[in-house]
């Protein structure tokens, strides 16, 4: 515990020196939001886009500084940032906020819907921005709206003709309950890496298998070290645009607003770039020449139904949720 309040501490001191700590009020001219993401991702881009048009729109008051690539520390980290009002805003993915509020692991229900276009659909629906209003209240942060990355596939160094070729592998997975629940109903053995760490580890067999999506397995190549790519798209891969409850409380009405307009229109963005560039991101992943084999639900047996006895337990929202997916 003492060290994270050491970490929390040091942050903020950096970020005193950076924008002025303390200043989360109207006066404040320069946010700084924080993403995992490397600076080429759609998500980074998504983000400085947004500031750029802030600083137009309020005739440079406010501006936006961006700190990828985990400046600024991991996503838990940067979830903590915000709730002490150090950090004014993150794009994160729900990850974290689904270690926090169950109700977010209902995005994960594998085959929740049945391609990007639906993802992209019930991202922007009632039921899932529905779910943004208690945050203040249970977590400390205001949610925008959401963002996302593709659909989950899975990347294995072993050719994988059944599930039973992943038993007892080592399959990584972004760090979240919902996903590692899955892949333990599989018979896998999940192993929780930040997206930094997965490259080397995939090389050199630290992990067997990766779960990821179609863009980084072209862009980041892993697909060098593939001897099956699975186009499975088991589960959508929600983001969240969020702002410090704190921050947000010394905002005018007007200042929100603007906010929300803007953040929300570069979060939709996002979501409408991943829906657009999907195929093409397929594309490139089968000019790679290694072995691509698309798989549907009967692939994964009875994980999604054990995943769905756990799940429908924690996540109250999971029935609305799957009732608003099947209207799609
Ligand atoms: C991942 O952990 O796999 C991930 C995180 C952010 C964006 C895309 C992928």
């Amino acid at each position: 515990m003492k060290r994270t309040f050491g970490w929390i501490a040091a942050a903020a001191v950096a970020l005193a020196g950076i924008g002025g700590l303390g200043d989360a009020s109207a006066e404040a001219k320069e946010f700084r939001l924080g993403l995992i993401t490397p600076p080429p991702h759609i998500w980074t881009k998504a983000a400085e886009a947004f500031g750029e048009e802030l600083s137009k729109e309020t005739d440079g008051a406010h501006s936006v500084a961006v700190f990828p690539s985990r400046q600024l520390g991991n996503e838990a980290q940067m979830m903590q940032l915000l709730q002490s009002g150090a950090l004014d805003m993150a794009f994160l993915t729900i990850a974290e906020v689904s270690n926090r509020v169950p109700n977010f692991g209902a995005f994960y229900a594998p085959y929740m819907v049945d391609d990007i276009e639906q993802a992209g659909a019930l991202l922007k629906s009632d039921v899932a921005l529905d779910l943004l209003k208690p945050l203040p209240r249970e977590i400390g942060v205001v949610g925008i709206g959401y963002g996302m990355a593709g659909l989950r596939q899975i990347v294995s160094r072993d050719p994988v003709d059944t599930a039973a070729d992943l038993a007892g592998k080592k399959l990584r997975i972004t760090p979240f309950e919902p996903i590692r629940d899955f892949y333990t109903a599989l018979g896998a053995a999940p192993t929780p890496m930040p997206l930094p760490e997965v490259y080397d580890a995939l090389a050199n067999g630290q992990v067997d298998a990766i779960d990821m999506d179609l863009e980084l397995i072209w862009k980041l190549k892993y697909s060098e070290h593939a001897e099956t790519i699975l186009i499975s798209d088991h589960m959508m891969f929600p983001m969240v645009g969020l702002v410090s409850a704190r921050v947000w409380g010394g905002l005018s009405e007007d200042e929100r607003a603007t906010i929300s307009r803007l953040m929300k229109k570069h979060l939709d963005g996002v979501i409408d770039s991943y829906i657009a560039l999907e195929p093409k991101f397929l594309e490139e992943v089968e000019k790679t020449g290694k072995p691509v084999k698309k798989v549907g639900p009967e692939f994964f047996g009875d994980a999604a139904a054990e995943w769905e006895k756990i799940w429908s337990e924690k996540a109250a929202v999971l029935d609305d949720m799957r009732a608003a997916a099947d209207k799609l």
